[in-house]
């Protein structure tokens, strides 16, 4: 299995259009130990020429054409693509604006749970994807579905799984006490098997807590690629980029006793990948003391173009 970080930065990329915060200057002014991130997305294949998109970035655009296994191959018909599927983990925009980028009539098949179809299905804009050419196929929560695409198999199966989190900003409804409307299937991570290989990864982009089901899941896998949004809960508060904590949209924290490195430590996942990480996060500094922390508890931050064979 061939796995291809397309975007590792969260909702707003790296650096974010109108932000000057210090990494984003930093980055921006090409400061050393910074290097910019699109917004998070992954590629997945298990046959090397069939792939599937694990979310789809309003960045796809510039992700295919940085990345030539993506793009349109010269032996193929006229148009062509190598990309057969993809697949959601929710409604936020960082997850399901680059479906934009994929019309012109290009057989694939977007798979989201029945809570993010809906959302889809409630905003015409999306139907510049032909449903009669892009089928959407809803990913059911807690059984394995063999993924397809322009007819053919990927030779891939995920099983996408409820974990705690939030439904997409723009949805939110006004009850805190609710989780602001968020329901079963608008945050969910998904197990990417290649029933050939054996092989087996998890992604969690978008999570708020690690509870036990979700413990039990991770314990002793192999790769997982994880929400690494903030380093600390209420950083875009201190840093006075915005008045919400980590918690409040939805994202565990790295740090401290409640934060994913510590929640890991005793599940013996063998390789450990931060991904969707917030522009104010000061592991994007790859000279900070939070980075060196990171690292030195096991963890790698993911950056674009990142590659990995299982
Ligand atoms: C998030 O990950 O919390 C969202 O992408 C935030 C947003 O939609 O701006
Ligand atoms: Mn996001
Ligand atoms: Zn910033």
């Amino acid at each position: 299995m061939l796995i291809r970080i397309l975007g590792a930065a969260a909702g707003g990329g790296f650096p974010q259009w109108n932000c000057n915060c210090r990494n984003c200057s930093d980055v921006r002014a090409g400061k050393r130990g910074f290097r910019a991130r699109t917004q998070c997305s992954l590629a997945v294949s298990a046959n090397g020429v069939d792939w599937v998109l694990l979310n789809t970035a309003p960045d796809l655009r510039q992700q295919i054409n940085e990345t030539p296994e993506l793009g349109a191959r010269p032996e193929g018909e006229l148009r062509n693509s190598p990309i057969k599927a993809a697949v959601l983990t929710g409604g936020d925009v960082d997850f399901i604006a680059g479906l934009l980028n994929l019309r012109e009539l290009q057989p694939f098949t977007v798979y989201g749970s029945s809570r993010v179809l809906a959302t889809l299905a409630a905003n015409s804009v999306f139907n510049v994807l032909d449903a009669s050419v892009v089928p959407r196929r809803e990913l059911p929560l807690g059984s394995p579905l063999t993924i397809e695409g322009a007819g053919r198999p990927t030779g891939l199966v995920i099983e996408a799984f409820a974990v705690p989190g939030k439904i997409a900003l723009y949805l939110e409804s006004s009850a805190p006490s609710d989780n602001y409307g968020s329901r079963e299937g608008d945050a969910i991570g998904l197990k990417v098997s290649a029933p050939e290989t054996g092989k087996h990864f998890f992604y969690v982009p978008g999570c708020a807590t690690v509870d036990d089901d979700l413990r039990d899941r991770l314990a002793g896998a192999p790769l997982v690629f994880f929400d690494g949004t903030l380093y600390t809960d209420d950083e875009m508060i201190r840093q006075g980029l915005m008045q919400k904590t980590g918690q409040r949209m939805g994202h565990i924290s790295i740090s401290g006793p409640d934060g994913s490195i510590a929640a890991f430590e005793k599940l013996g996942v063998a390789r450990r990948i931060y991904v969707h990480i917030n522009n104010s996060n000061p592991v994007l500094d790859d000279n900070s003391p939070e980075r060196r922390a990171t690292e030195a508890a096991g963890w790698e931050v993911g950056y674009d173009g990142m590659e990995i064979r299982l």
